[in-house]
């Protein structure tokens, strides 16, 4: 299966690059992945015209499966509802074939309108397990704009997700494979408890921090392994980003029981 992940597409700030998201978007379609997510952060101000305007490029991609997830800027101005309307439903399951299986995949909507701050939300925790337990089918993976765990080289760590702690012991313990996120504007990857944690960085600005050129990623998984390459649009093949096993290996338990961590809320 092969996914491209990018994110931070900004249009409507200042530092906004067409031409480097014009590039990524010829260099996914000549890459003909099977899943192109895009995490979050379409926007600067969540202004209908920037979501026009990104919806105007965006539509260029040629794969079956486009995947949005919504950012923090896509929630100001009452932008959930532009993003609803053009990119579809904030918080979606699909199924994505490829061959060999089919992937499950989630978005989630991290966003509160006109906050930074991330947080999933305890009434979303039921419906996030019940999308992923028992899945056997090929990979789970979801698709969340903040972080859950601190990103290097980001500076002063803001905005991570509040509920943080509740949201990663439910990966592991419905056994997610991949979390594809963004928002901090750096690449990174984290291996923990069996959850591997994928960060894009900007794909098509120049909001970008320390020695990280915007960048989006190619990510390759087979039976056996995953390989995430690094791309800068525009300028090739990239590096390798991280590379690790498909099956995580597991040696160590973990008690007591996760109930008594994690409670599910219900809407009675
Ligand atoms: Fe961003
Ligand atoms: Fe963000």
């Amino acid at each position: 299966m092969k996914i491209v992940q990018m994110s931070d597409i900004h249009v409507g700030s200042g530092l906004f690059r067409l031409d480097l998201l014009s590039a990524a978007i010829e260099e996914t379609n000549s890459l003909e992945p099977d899943l192109v997510a895009v995490v979050g952060d379409l926007t600067m101000e969540g202004y209908r015209w920037e979501f026009e305007e990104a919806k105007g490029y965006l539509d260029h991609i040629d794969c079956e499966h486009v995947v949005y997830a919504m950012g923090n800027h896509d929630a100001r101005s009452v932008g959930y509802r532009h993003f609803e309307e053009l990119f579809g439903m904030r918080e979606r399951a699909f199924v994505v074939p490829f061959a060999g299986g089919e992937a499950k995949v989630v978005t989630l909507d991290s966003t509160k309108p006109d906050l930074d701050e991330g947080e999933v939300g305890r009434e979303h925790y039921a419906w996030l397990d019940s999308e992923f337990r028992g899945w056997d089918r090929g990979p789970k993976i979801l698709m969340i704009h903040h972080h859950i765990l601190a990103v290097p080289g980001t500076g002063r760590d803001v905005n991570i997700l509040s509920d943080a702690g509740d949201v990663m012991a439910i990966l592991r313990e419905v056994g997610v494979d991949l979390v594809l996120s963004g928002h901090r504007h750096v690449p990174y990857v984290w291996s923990i408890s069996g959850v591997r944690i994928v960060h894009s960085g900007t794909a098509s600005s120049m909001r970008v921090r320390g020695t990280m050129p915007p960048s989006y990623n190619v990510i390759e998984i087979d039976p056996t392994q995953v390989q995430i390459t690094l791309r800068e649009p525009g300028k090739g093949e990239g590096e390798p980003l991280a590379s690790f096993s498909r099956s995580a290996v597991t040696t160590s338990k973990f008690y007591p029981d996760f109930s008594r961590f994690v409670k599910y809320d219900r809407l009675r």
